[in-house]
């Protein structure tokens, strides 16, 4: 096998078969790439020029029922201070970011229980019900078929719901016992076939993961087709059971970011948060990578900071106006710009 040939033939076919993945994350050399990065950039102009997508997050409960190893909102962090924003205080979120021109709203939490059902239904009817050109993102974690489905109906146009590894073995290693892999996948297929544009994604770097369950991961979004992939370095928390194992690093992370775009052509696929975190320019390298999306914290800033999913993460103490401006500017830098369009997958839109 040979770097180049992998990366022409991924280029042309889309697809490669796991060793030839294995082969390309465990092999690239920095031109090898810098070659990948400019083939994924191509694509990715070839549908959507030098646009770059804006999604204004609103992390709206940093209370969780689960214990992921790797997280810091986990139910058993007694350190994290712990927030939850009323329907009011999302909404105020909403209108600012509306008047800063966001026109998708990501809602995003803990798996929290203290909203019922038909809060959240209510909340996403009011939003379109105020905002009918925005789309609504939900990104609330696991829930029953019949869940996501009521809440497709009150108006919520798409998910975002990471697999965090399609390896069960490696998903039963940052996981407890209580949560099951099968359900996960199965909660991604739902959403896909209740007709939500749908998301997944992965960690890059995340304890005891190996290039073969990187090339899984390729595999299995090849097989899903999602709409929008979430890919970002896993960073350490300190009041996790993941403390003290090393990041993912900026050089993998946009190896990633790269294969995905060439696996996915047309999938809508951010430069991550945790991405600016761990490099200064992380988010630019990342749409230099194949990214078209950016997600701004439209969060209150006094509760930005509690939304520690990991730590130093950056853009806590900044103004939503502030974020915009500097996210404009840094996409300016290197001649992208950002489009305050929704941002539908190949421009579909319900
Ligand atoms: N480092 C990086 N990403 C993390 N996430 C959770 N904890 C961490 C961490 N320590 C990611 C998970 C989750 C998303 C909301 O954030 O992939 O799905
Ligand atoms: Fe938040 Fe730059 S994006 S300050």
């Amino acid at each position: 096998m040979n770097t180049i040939t992998l990366i022409e033939k991924l280029w042309q076919d889309t697809v490669l078969a796991k060793e030839e993945y294995v082969y390309l994350i465990r092999n690239c050399s920095m031109e090898d790439r810098e070659l990948l990065a400019a083939r994924a950039n191509e694509v990715r102009q070839s549908y959507y020029g030098k646009d770059v997508y804006v999604r204004g997050l609103i992390e709206f409960t940093n209370y969780c029922r689960n214990n992921c190893y790797y997280c810091g909102i986990r139910a058993e962090n007694k350190n994290a201070d712990r927030y939850r924003l009323s329907a009011e205080e999302i909404l105020e979120c909403v209108e600012e970011g509306y008047t800063l021109g966001f026109r998708t709203f990501v809602l995003q939490g803990g798996e929290d229980f203290s909203y019922s059902t038909e809060d959240i239904g209510s909340l996403i009817a009011e939003i379109k019900k105020r905002h009918n050109d925005c789309a609504v993102t939900l990104s609330l974690g696991e829930r029953e078929r019949d869940v996501y489905q009521y809440w497709y109906d009150c108006g919520a146009d798409r998910y975002l719901l990471r697999h965090e590894t399609a390896s069960k073995e490696h998903y039963e290693k940052l996981h407890p016992q209580n949560l099951s892999f099968g359900h996960r996948i199965k909660c991604l297929y739902n959403l896909k076939e209740i007709g939500y544009q749908t998301g997944a994604g992965f960690m890059v770097g995340s304890p005891f993961q190996t290039a073969e369950h990187l090339a899984a991961d390729l595999l299995f979004l090849k097989e899903l087709q999602p709409h929008m992939a979430g890919i970002g370095p896993f960073i350490a928390q300190k009041d996790s059971p993941f403390a003290g194992y090393v990041d993912g690093t900026l050089e993998q992370t946009l190896l990633m970011l790269s294969l995905v775009r060439l696996t996915l052509p047309r999938v809508l696929l951010p430069s991550t948060t945790a991405l600016g975190t761990i490099h200064p320019q992380g988010r630019e390298l990342g749409i230099l990578a194949g990214a078209n999306v950016v997600m701004p914290n439209l969060s209150p800033v006094s509760v930005r900071e509690k939304y520690q999913l990991y730590d130093n993460k950056i853009c806590t103490g900044e103004e939503s106006a502030q974020c915009r401006q500097c996210l404009d500017k840094r996409m300016e830098s290197i001649g992208y710009h950002i489009v305050t369009a929704r941002g539908d997958f190949a421009n579909v839109s319900r």
